[in-house]
C-alpha cells in the first residue's frame, strides 16, 4: 500500500546507509554509483517504501542513461520512473518528493523533443539528521575522489574533518550550550588532559604558538637585554618572541644531519660569551624531531641557563621516554590548523614542571589579573578560547594514532625513494639525501622533508604535476630584513643557508594514501631520469 501523507517524522533507522549514501553520490553527479547504492535500498527496504525506492533508481539509471548517450533509455526510464514516485507526499523519508519530481518533468520533456537537457536534478532533504548525514558522506567521497581528480596535496585537512565530524559538531555544540567562551570548563579539561598527554604538571593554553613562546620566556625569567641562543632555521617566531620579550637572539648554526640547533656549537658560544649575558636557550623540534636534549640539559646545567623548547611542530614527539613539553624548563607548542595537533584557528600552550612559571603564565596570559579589574603586572590577552579548547580535546583523542600514521607514512617514503634509487645511502650517492632521526627521538614527521640536488627545478616540476610540496624554509631568520639590526650577514651560519638551499617537505598528513605517496615518488622518478 501506498501512503498519502507523511505523519510522522523519520527516524534515522528510516534513513540506511546505503540510502543515504546513494542520495550523496546522486547530488555528485555520479549517477552509476548512486544507483547501486539506491538499488541496495530497495533491495533491503520493505512495503510502502519500495515503490518509492525503485523510483529512485530509476531518476539515477535515467540519468546515467543520459551521460552514455543513451537518450531513449533514458526517456524511457525516467518515465517510469515518474509514474512510481507519483503516489508519494511531496515530502517523504526526510526528501523534497515534490522538488525531484518538478526537475524531472523539463527533463522528460527535453529528452523528448531531442531540446538540451536542463541543469542537473538533486536529491534535497528536508529532514535536518539526513541533510547532514548526507552531506558527512558527500565530504568522504569528495575525499576518497581528491587524489586523481587534483593530484596530492601538500595537506588536505578535509579528509581527517570527514571523519570526526560528528564528535566536534557535538563538541562544539556543547560549548555553545553553555555559551561559556572565555576560560571555561572546557579549558580547564584540555589543560588537564594535555598535561596527562605530555607527561606534565601544568598546561597553560594560549592563543597562539608565538604567544606561548614568547610567554615562557617571560615566565621563565628572560628580562630585556638578556640574550637568547636559538637557530636560524626555523620559522620566523621562534625568533621575534625572544625579541618581543626584549631579548636579543643569538643564533648559532644547526646540526648538518638533523637540521636541528647544534648544542656543540651551543656549547661554543657560551664559552666564548664575554660577559655572559645569555639566559636561555631555545632550541626548536623542527619537522616533529627533538632535539638533542640530553646535550642541551648538560650545556643549561652547566651554564645556569633555562632550556625553553620550541615545541610548535612536536606533539607528542619524545626525546628517550620523555615527551616533548616535559624536557627542558617550559615548552610552547602551536595548534595553528595545519600542525599535527591543531585547533579550527589560532592557538597554543605552554607546558611546564615548575609550579612558578605554571602560575606566572596564567597571569601573563589574562593581562595580570588574578582577580577582575586587579592587576598584579602588565600582561596580555592570550586566553584559548573554549570553542578550540573543544576541537583541541575532540583531536587529542585520535593524536597518538596520527601521529603513528605519519611515522608509517614516513617510512614508505624512505622505503620507496631507497627502491627508486633515489636516496642516498652510504654506498650509493643519489639526487636525494634523507635527515637523520637520532636514536633517542621518537620523530613524529610532523613533515616529511629531504635535501634534493636542482630542489627548485624539482619543486617547480611536481606543482606541475599537481603534487604539492613546501619548502620549510627558504630564508634564514638571520637573513630576515627585520633581524638586520642583529649584525649578521651571509656566510654566518653554512649551514642553516645550505639547508634553506636544499630541503624539500613532500606531502605528508595522516590519511595521505600509499597510492598517492607512489604517485610522487613516481613523479620524483621521472624528474631525475
Ligand atoms: C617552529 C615554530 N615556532 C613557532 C610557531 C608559531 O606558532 P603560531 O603560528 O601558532 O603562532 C610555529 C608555527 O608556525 C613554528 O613552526
Amino acid at each position: 500500500m501506498v501512503p498519502t501523507a507523511n505523519h510522522m517524522a523519520p527516524t534515522m533507522t528510516e534513513f540506511p546507509p546505503r540510502f543515504r549514501e546513494g542520495i550523496a553520490l546522486f547530488n555528485a553527479g555520479e549517477f552509476f554509483e548512486a544507483h547501486e547504492a539506491l538499488e541496495d535500498a530497495w533491495r533491503e527496504s520493505t512495503g510502502e517504501d519500495r515503490r518509492f525506492l525503485q523510483g529512485l533508481v530509476q531518476v539515477a539509471v535515467g540519468l546515467h542513461h543520459h551521460s552514455t548517450g543513451n537518450v531513449v533509455g533514458a526517456r524511457s526510464v525516467l518515465a517510469r520512473a515518474l509514474e512510481n514516485l507519483r503516489p508519494y507526499p511531496d515530502e517523504h523519508r526526510g526528501i523534497r518528493l515534490k522538488t525531484l519530481r518538478r526537475d524531472l518533468a523539463p527533463w522528460l520533456h527535453a529528452l523528448a523533443h531531442q531540446e538540451p537537457a536542463p541543469a542537473l536534478p538533486k536529491i534535497k532533504a528536508c529532514d535536518a539528521r539526513l541533510a547532514a548525514s548526507v552531506d558527512q558522506m558527500a565530504l568522504k567521497h569528495a575525499a576518497q575522489k581528491a587524489p586523481s581528480r587534483t593530484g596530492v596535496p601538500m595537506l588536505d585537512l578535509r579528509r581527517q574533518y570527514a571523519l570526526i565530524r560528528e564528535e566536534i559538531a557535538a563538541a562544539i555544540d556543547r560549548v555553545c550550550s553553555s555559551q561559556r567562551f572565555i576560560l571555561s570548563d572546557e579549558v580547564d579539561a584540555f589543560e588537564r588532559e594535555a598535561s596527562a598527554f605530555l607527561g606534565v604538571a601544568e598546561t597553560i593554553g594560549c592563543a597562539s604558538g608565538s604567544d606561548a613562546l614568547w610567554l615562557s620566556l617571560v615566565a621563565a625569567g628572560v628580562k630585556p637585554g638578556d640574550e637568547v641562543i636559538t637557530t636560524p632555521f626555523s620559522f620566523f617566531a621562534s625568533a621575534s618572541a625572544i625579541t618581543h620579550a626584549g631579548a636579543r637572539p643569538a643564533f648559532v648554526d644547526i646540526d648538518p644531519a638533523t637540521l636541528n640547533l647544534s648544542a656543540e656549537a651551543v656549547e661554543q658560544k657560551l664559552r666564548s660569551s664575554q660577559p655572559p649575558r645569555v639566559s636561555a636557550i631555545l632550541p626548536v623540534h623542527l619537522y616533529g624531531q627533538c632535539a638533542d636534549m640530553d646535550a642541551f640539559a648538560s650545556v643549561g646545567k652547566e651554564f645556569n641557563v633555562a632550556i625553553i623548547e620550541d615545541a610548535a611542530q612536536a606533539f607528542g614527539a619524545a626525546w628517550n621516554d620523555r615527551r616533548a613539553g616535559a624536557l627542558g624548563k617550559a615548552a610552547a607548542f602551536s595548534f595553528y590548523p595545519t600542525k599535527n595537533l591543531s585547533a579550527y584557528g589560532d592557538a597554543g600552550c605552554v607546558s611546564t614542571n615548575d609550579d612558578a612559571i605554571a602560575e606566572r603564565l596564567r597571569l601573563l596570559r589574562n593581562h595580570g589579573s588574578r582577580q577582575r579589574y586587579h592587576h598584579d603586572e602588565a600582561g596580555w590577552n592570550s586566553r584559548l578560547d573554549a570553542v578550540q579548547a573543544a576541537v583541541l580535546r575532540v583531536k587529542l583523542k585520535h593524536l597518538e594514532e596520527w601521529n603513528a600514521a605519519r611515522r608509517e607514512r614516513a617510512a614508505r617514503y624512505d622505503e620507496l625513494l631507497r627502491d627508486a634509487g633515489l636516496l642516498a645511502s652510504e654506498a650509493r650517492s643519489a639526487p636525494l639525501h634523507a635527515l637523520e632521526t637520532r636514536r633517542e627521538a621518537f620523530h613524529i614527521f610532523h613533515q616529511y622533508v629531504i635535501r634534493a640536488s636542482r630542489r627548485d627545478e624539482l619543486r617547480a616540476f611536481l606543482t606541475a604535476e599537481k603534487i604539492g610540496t613546501e619548502i620549510y624554509y627558504p630564508i634564514p631568520l638571520h637573513l630576515q630584513p627585520p633581524l638586520a639590526y642583529l649584525g649578521y650577514s651571509a656566510g654566518d651560519f653554512p649551514e642553516a643557508e645550505r639547508a634553506a638551499e636544499e630541503v624539500i617537505a613532500l606531502p605528508m598528513f595522516p590519511e595521505l594514501t600509499a597510492e598517492e605517496q607512489r604517485l610522487v615518488v613516481q613523479a620524483i622518478t621521472r624528474f631525475y631520469s
